[in-house]
């Protein structure tokens, strides 16, 4: 069967190798005689799976031991509001707006304190990412939140912002997994799992203990310490994405060979779609260099009809899901860990020629 390639931001494309290894154990897991989604979460298999993948995500990332890893669901759209509920003290956050995901994050906050906006990128349409330094942080705020891929724009912090001693807090859901990141550099990350990890339905928290604190006046569900102290089984997990989602920490370390090679990779596709993008007369990247992200690619022709056009020949010709967020317009290629360098090499051989189609 002939595949697309799939740029989608989200449920996004899984490693081919993976969806194969998940189809060939669909009705019997390791002999058990059933399904993964079939399984009790107590059960001795399922007990394994989630704690390998635990143990497989920890050596990935070198998440250190001061770090508790909780698998939960809500989405990443949950913890905008569970971050500050199990988090504040003053009840002040500085948060740095670089668009729709931290909007969304700064609207849920001010519903339980006060939002300082330390800094934004908004008046540039998010275009870039903000120079934070330690000044700019307010004295008495709870911490610092960022987000460091913004999915929608295709912008990403290649620096960790100062943030005075205060915690730094950051929405990693359309990077996770995409390079090296120093853990240790943040607080708190957490990612929805349906771009690098898996399928939708799995949120992943590395969250540093000293910050899971006792909330008796929290709904149960939605207190890190109920779930750090039940080991993410308050109640039943999102099973099957947690099964995935192991199937695609042991894909990256047994084939992929870690992050440092993930990485190399992300940063040739990246570079290959940027390159053309940077010398192509028809097509244009409306980011700043510097802030660019290696996940998310967005262009324009600066027609909304060509632009339409693109999209509906792109998907004929099997790249499908180009269309860029709808509060942007314009394309975007997500070009997440699963997307193969032949996509991307593919793509730009049709952009070429659509160019010459249709550049005046
Ligand atoms: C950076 C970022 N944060 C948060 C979200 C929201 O995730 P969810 O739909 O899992 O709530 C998304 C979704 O695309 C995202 O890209």
């Amino acid at each position: 069967m002939n595949r697309v390639y799939n740029f989608s931001a989200g449920p996004s494309c899984i490693f081919e190798a993976v969806l194969q290894k998940a189809a060939d154990q669909m009705l019997n897991y390791q002999n058990s005689k059933m399904s993964v989604m079939e399984m009790s979460h107590r059960s001795k298999d399922y007990e394994s799976i989630i704690n390998e993948c635990e143990v497989r995500l920890r050596r990935l990332m070198n998440i250190p031991e001061n770090y508790k890893v909780l698998f939960l669901q809500g989405g990443a759209s949950l913890q905008f509001s569970m971050i500050p509920m199990n988090l504040m003290k003053n009840k002040k956050f500085d948060i740095i707006n670089t668009g729709q995901w931290t909007k969304k994050a700064i609207e849920e906050h001010k519903k339980l304190g006060e939002v300082n906006v330390i800094a934004s990128s908004q008046e540039d349409t998010f275009s870039y990412i903000p120079k934070v330094t330690k000044e700019m942080i307010s004295d008495d705020c709870d911490y610092v939140y960022i987000c460091q891929n913004n999915t929608i724009y295709g912008t990403a912090y290649n620096y960790v912002p100062e943030t005075n001693g205060k915690p730094l807090i950051a929405d990693f859901s359309s990077c996770i997994l995409s390079k090296p990141y120093n853990v240790s550099d943040y607080d708190l990350i957490f990612a929805g799992a349906q771009k690098n990890m898996g399928p939708a339905g799995l949120t992943v928290i590395i969250i540093k203990e000293d910050l899971i604190k006792e909330k008796p006046e929290l709904p149960s569900m939605l207190s890190y310490k109920v779930h750090a102290d039940n080991d993410s089984m308050y109640n039943t997990p999102p099973t099957y994405s947690i099964y995935m989602c192991g199937l695609i920490l042991e894909y990256l370390e047994e084939n992929i060979g870690g992050l440092e090679n993930m990485q190399k990779i992300n940063e040739e596709k990246a570079r290959i779609l940027y390159d053309y993008l940077d010398n192509s007369k028809l097509f244009k990247n409306p980011v700043n260099k510097e802030d660019r992200s290696i996940m998310n690619i967005t262009f324009v022709t600066g027609n909304k009809e060509l632009d339409d056009l693109f999209v509906l020949e792109a998907t004929k010709n099997g790249f499908v899901n180009l269309k860029g967020h709808r509060s942007v317009g314009g394309m975007r290629a997500s070009i997440y860990n699963a997307m193969p360098i032949e996509g991307v090499k593919k793509l730009v051989t049709f952009m070429k020629e659509f160019e010459v189609k249709h550049h005046v």
